[in-house]
């Protein structure tokens, strides 16, 4: 492979009469003014089974944005078929040609369908544009561009030989004989395009279930992908039920792996079916799973309280708490609490809620009546607790769309399930230690909850940060010191979380690329 080198596609910043805020305005109304119609695509036909679906705007449920279809399970079956055979092409097409293709991608996702891409985002799952554009626009083509960049670097390792004018050893990529199942989740556009589109770079043959309520944005990358050149078959765009998908995918002897976000329960669902079937299977079936979280903040007395409530009240409450390294618990020393509460309500009553497509909106809504009926339940559950206290928000609204108010809420028990359990959602819990205790509060973090994503320790104080690290080391894949526990980005924070949050395989990070590949040691001898 050639050489070449990788960067972070800037973040353009949307400001009043800008073009990309022009350009952005304009894909906002031509994507609001249909129904786009998004079929199941196998090969290069088109299929539309049974009944439409609709996938409406979060924050005005009466929108509809893309009529869709559930693929039936014989389609299902074709699809893989169809992968099966597209695999054993594609798998013989040189790495060259691949990067070409991908690199193309990112180059029509950077420029020409940025908004196309980002309106999408907006308008179907809610987002605002900066939330857009880290998602749809940065970390998609990031996805993009650095995973070729990552394949070209661990292909430039060949293993040794030591009587080279006699032998000459050499390590063959190939991609695994079978299909790979994408299921992808709603809250990251840019998963979506990792997710599928990762294991067919290595040259496997993929059926993609893009979620529901991403369907759009989704569609839009599968369509850019195709304009990019990558062959029919390759990637099959496949919406389904869950369980129907799920029973077809692993009771099919063509499994090679799952590459999966999504909840806990899906995943060991996913897990234990694919045991049931394993004598089945020519492979071992490769899992890739990225499920929950319950992620922290932990405030050391030392902390410097502003970074704290900026970092806080970003993490918790941009795109409604819905990314998976949202914080949604915090714990706060007694002598710093005062501050803190007051800079967090301040700061809360500040945030405008609403219409993504509004400018100076700060969040839209939660994705759906399901998210919305969750989060709303454990608001209510803390109100009539009397050990919890709601300092601010806790009002939930759907007649219009699905809003749910940023809600602070404190509590008194730090194993209280607001504490434990994953809400996903704009809810942070809050637990007041005694300084004292501080040791003794830093143990409770990994303790409490079986999730370890992310989590954030604030402190100046440097040897308790260094306490911390090996604390904590088994609580976060993705840990922060002095920074909020969102916002990895690819190449500079590989992201993924061990125990029940998945099987931290670190998206955008080297050895990610390498989970879809079945390496061949070759030796020839002259
Ligand atoms: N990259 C996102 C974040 O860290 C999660 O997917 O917030």
């Amino acid at each position: 492979l050639q050489n070449f080198d990788v960067q972070n596609e800037p973040i353009l910043g949307y400001r009043e009469g800008s073009q990309e805020r022009n350009m952005l305005k304009e894909e906002l109304a031509r994507a609001a003014a249909v129904t786009e119609d998004v079929p199941i695509v196998i090969g290069d036909e088109e299929v539309r089974d049974g009944e439409p679906r609709f996938q409406v705007m979060p924050h005005n449920h009466s929108k509809k944005i893309a009529k869709f279809y559930y693929a039936s399970e014989k389609t299902i079956q074709k699809a893989i078929k169809v992968s099966v055979a597209a695999q054993e092409r594609w798998d013989r097409t040189s790495l060259e040609e691949r990067v070409r293709i991908w690199q193309c991608a990112a180059e029509l996702m950077a420029g020409r369908y940025r908004q196309s891409l980002n309106a999408a985002t907006m308008l179907g799952q809610s987002k605002t544009a900066i939330q857009a554009e880290i998602d749809s626009a940065a970390e998609l083509i990031d996805f993009f561009r650095f995973n070729v960049f990552f394949l070209k670097e661990n292909a430039k390792y060949q293993p040794i030989s030591e009587n080279a004018k006699v032998t000459r050893n050499s390590l063959r990529f190939r991609g695994i004989d079978g299909f790979i199942a994408a299921i992808s989740p709603f809250n990251f556009t840019a998963i979506g395009g990792n997710l599928a589109y990762t294991p067919a770079l290595m040259g496997n043959g993929v059926v993609w279930k893009p979620s529901d309520t991403a369907l759009l944005s989704n569609w839009r990358i599968f369509n850019i992908m195709r304009e990019a050149g990558l062959p029919p078959g390759v990637v099959n765009f496949v919406p389904a039920d869950g369980p129907t998908f799920g029973k077809t995918i692993t009771s099919s002897p063509d499994l090679a792996g799952i590459n999966f976000t999504g909840s806990v329960p899906t995943f060991n669902w996913l897990w234990n079916a694919v045991g049931q079937n394993l004598s089945k299977y020519r492979n071992y079936p490769r899992l890739i799973g990225e499920c929950g979280g319950k992620n922290y903040h932990f405030v050391h007395p030392s902390a410097d309280v502003q970074s704290v409530v900026t970092g806080t009240i970003r993490s918790a409450f941009e795109y409604c708490g819905q990314k998976c390294s949202a914080c949604s618990r915090m714990y706060v020393p007694k002598s710093l609490f005062e501050p803190i509460k007051n800079g967090l309500v301040t700061e809360r009553n500040k945030l405008k809620i609403g219409d993504p497509s509004d400018f100076s909106v700060f969040t839209g809504a939660v994705i759906d009546d399901k998210a919305f009926a969750r989060i709303s339940g454990y608001i209510k559950g803390a109100k009539s607790n009397s050990k919890n206290k709601i300092l601010a928000g806790g009002k939930c609204d759907d007649s219009k769309g699905y809003f749910v108010e940023p809600t602070i809420i404190q509590t008194e028990d730090p194993l209280d399930k607001l504490m434990t359990e994953e809400i996903f959602g704009p809810v942070l819990t809050v637990y007041v230690y005694e300084d004292a205790d501080v040791h003794k509060t830093l143990s409770m973090v990994g303790e409490s909850t079986k999730f370890a994503l992310t989590g954030a320790v604030f402190s100046q104080d440097k040897d308790f940060s260094k306490v911390a690290l090996d604390v904590l080391k088994t609580t976060a894949g993705n840990f922060y010191i002095n920074d909020k526990s969102t916002g990895s980005v690819v190449g500079q924070q590989p992201f993924g979380g061990g125990r029940m949050s998945g099987t931290n395989d670190k998206a955008g990070g080297p050895n990610y690329v390498m989970r879809w590949t079945s390496p061949q040691s070759i030796k020839e001898t002259f």
